[in-house]
């Protein structure tokens, strides 16, 4: 395991199917860091939602929002709504579809931004979604944007389904996720966009390995953050 100093806050921002979740999984597994997949959180909440035949901007919804559990297990593998596991609800096309109104919706936001920087308050992390680097974590030790086009990202997706059985079509795929896209970069709140000072990852033909190895080489090299 590479030496980094005691406690250190990687943000990771990127458009759908950019191969944050992956990227960054494996970067806590090999830097023993916290994961932390801030979507999964706007996902179960979504769950929550769909559930209670509720609309985004009831404030019932915000109610529930307020009172419930959300842990992560299996480092960010395993996610807890409520205690009860919602791993692969949270990935159905359904939540698919609504997470992203869900998502605009500042209340919302705002309660799962103060859980999401509680829990990077708890020690070292590296975090990834939409708005990490800009608004939860503005002062990150390190930051990154990972991109890739649509019809990479898309059969990303696209294979992510097939292991699952979900039976949709590529052209179906790269819709939803250019709708997203749309719909993630001109919401009024915390659109996602590049930080200033974040390095861009262009990940269209590149392995998950490849931008690991890049965000490792980033965060070891950085002599600040190497430990004495
Ligand atoms: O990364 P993902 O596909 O699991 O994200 C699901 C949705 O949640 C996506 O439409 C954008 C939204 N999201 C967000 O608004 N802010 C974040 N920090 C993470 C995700």
């Amino acid at each position: 395991m590479k030496k980094i100093r005691s406690q250190v806050t990687i943000a990771i921002d990127g458009p759908a199917g950019s191969g944050k979740s992956t990227v960054a999984r494996r970067v806590a597994e090999k830097l023993g860091l916290l994961y932390l997949d801030s979507g999964a959180m706007y996902r179960a909440v979504t769950v929550l939602a769909i559930r209670g035949e509720l609309t985004t901007d009831s404030p019932e919804l915000l109610e529930q929002v307020k009172a419930c559990h959300i842990q992560f297990k299996d480092n960010g593998k395993t996610i807890l709504l409520n205690a009860e596991d919602v791993s692969h609800q949270i990935r159905t096309p359904a939540v698919n579809r609504r997470v992203a109104d869900v998502a605009k919706i500042p209340e919302i936001r705002h309660e799962i931004v103060k859980h999401q920087q509680r829990i990077g308050g708890e020690g070292s992390i590296i975090a990834e979604g939409r708005d990490l680097t800009t608004i939860v974590f503005p002062n990150a030790d390190f930051k990154f944007y990972l991109d890739a086009s649509v019809t990479e990202r898309a059969k990303r997706r696209l294979a992510e389904f097939r292991r699952q059985n979900v039976e949709i079509t590529l052209a179906a795929v790269e819709a939803e996720i250019s709708d997203r896209d749309e719909k993630d970069k001109t919401r009024a709140h915390s659109p996602l966009r590049t930080a200033d000072d974040a390095i861009v990852v262009d990940t269209t033909d590149k392995t998950i390995n490849e931008v690991v190895d890049f965000i490792i080489a980033r965060v070891s090299e950085d002599k600040s953050t190497s430990e004495k």
